[in-house]
């Protein structure tokens, strides 16, 4: 009895074979072409979708996909291995991220691709992962202790920001890269607000910080595997972006590893007290959650840390540096914002309002001054400062910090 075998080339011959896998391209195309052709978004070529289109608009992801969404509410990019759906249409946004939500996770894909930077933190887990990280952080972040110490932190870099100023200011320096100002100070705040060490990165000098290039290094490289086909393979030959990818890490790692030991062994000598433990979050956590297990994991911890600080810093920046830009270029709102706080701190009895066009010779009355209003700042006066909170929203109406959700 002659056994067929569908492996036999001598019975079916490789001709056939060529014909074969011709003949199911040749389907995988006509299905593809069909499938594509009605739905709306960028070109899609059978097999490799719009990969080639996306690959060409890498270096402006966001205005490419913004021409899209300004002629569909909804469409499809395809690319050699995925398809996304994008939408702006409030209903089904409304109905993904409110309503079915629980039906929407992040997914296996994005976890594979982001777990090397963000761990299992609130912003790549689903399920029963998420909401630990999330009751975790609410506890936390809302607390009244973290709270006044947030807010002096922040006190405290807006009185840097304004000192170094004025003192480069008073040295003839008239340009300066405020994004990078404000990125400097908002890494500071957020990293001390987290885990309670200055890093100091703000300074006249503009030194860069290990610590923040290794993150932020980690953080562009570990985004490109969204959309680099290949990237397990350079990862399995510790290639070009995941060779920088994994040094960064490591060194990012073993820095917050230092400091979640130093502060575990601090929380061990301290008594049940929360007011006598220090106001950064990750002090509170060990303390209040040290009977939950899985805080008893420095990879848990630092997964948390990793993702509150991308979540920290990143929308600071853009939101400040927008904002600032929206002022600088509408000077009537300058002077309302200006007026604003002249009237709350006359109601303070504090009666020397900061004057639009300072004279930088008188730079220690100024800094002074403007230490004496920030001090004064807190959640009631800001709270009454009602043309500054329209500003600052109708900044990030225009400019959105997180232009893009997942
Ligand atoms: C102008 C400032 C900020 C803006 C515009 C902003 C906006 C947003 C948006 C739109 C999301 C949802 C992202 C998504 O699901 O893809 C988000 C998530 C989050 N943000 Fe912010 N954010 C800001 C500042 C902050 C700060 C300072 C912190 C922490 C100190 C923070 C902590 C978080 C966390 C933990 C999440 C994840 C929540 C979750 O998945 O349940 N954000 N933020």
């Amino acid at each position: 009895m002659t056994n067929i075998s569908v492996f036999n080339f001598e019975v079916f011959g490789v001709a056939k074979w060529v014909d074969v896998v011709v003949g199911l391209l040749a389907c995988l195309c006509i299905y593809q072409f069909l499938q594509h052709k009605s739905s709306p978004g960028p070109r899609a070529w059978p097999i490799f979708g719009s990969t080639f289109e996306l690959f060409s608009n890498v270096g402006q992801l966001h205005d490419w996909i913004l021409k899209y969404a300004q002629q569909y509410d909804t469409f499809r990019v395809s690319t050699f291995l995925s398809n996304y759906i994008f939408t702006v249409d409030p209903v089904i946004m409304e109905y993904v991220f409110k309503k079915n939500w629980k039906n929407y996770g992040k997914g296996k894909v994005i976890s594979s691709q982001l777990t090397a930077f963000y761990g299992n933190g609130i912003f790549i887990s689903d399920g029963e992962q998420w909401e630990w990280n999330r009751q975790i952080l609410q506890r936390q972040l809302f607390s009244s202790i973290h709270t006044k110490y947030n807010l002096d932190l922040h006190i405290e870099a807006g009185i840097e920001v304004s000192s170094m100023l004025i003192q480069l200011a008073s040295k003839g320096i008239r340009e300066i890269e405020m994004q990078d100002v404000f990125r400097r100070m908002a890494f500071d705040s957020i990293f001390q607000n987290v885990c309670g060490v200055k890093l100091k990165s703000l300074s006249s000098s503009f030194l860069e910080i290990d610590f923040i290039k290794a993150f932020e290094t980690a953080k562009v490289q570990t985004n490109r595997r969204t959309f680099d086909p290949f990237w397990k393979l350079k990862r399995f030959l510790l290639l070009g972006p995941e060779a920088i990818l994994k040094e960064n890490l490591t060194f990012m790692d073993e820095f917050l590893y230092k400091i979640i030991e130093k502060r575990r062994n601090e929380v061990k000598d301290q008594n049940d007290a929360l007011q006598d433990v220090n106001g950064d979050l990750l002090s509170r956590i060990l303390l209040l959650f040290k009977d939950d297990p899985k805080v008893d994991s420095d990879q848990n911890i630092r997964d948390v840390i990793v993702n509150i600080i991308e979540a920290g810093r990143r929308t600071t920046v853009e939101a400040l540096s927008w904002s600032f830009f929206m002022i600088c270029s509408h000077p009537h709102v300058e002077t309302k914002i200006l007026q604003e706080l002249s009237k709350i701190m006359e109601g303070k009895g504090v009666c020397a309002p900061i004057q639009h066009g300072h004279n930088t010779k008188d730079n220690e009355f100024f800094i002074n001054n403007v230490a004496t209003y920030a001090h004064l700042l807190n959640h009631d006066t800001l709270s009454e400062m009602h043309y500054l909170h329209a500003t600052v929203t109708e900044s990030l109406r225009l400019y959105p910090s997180v232009p893009v959700e997942r």
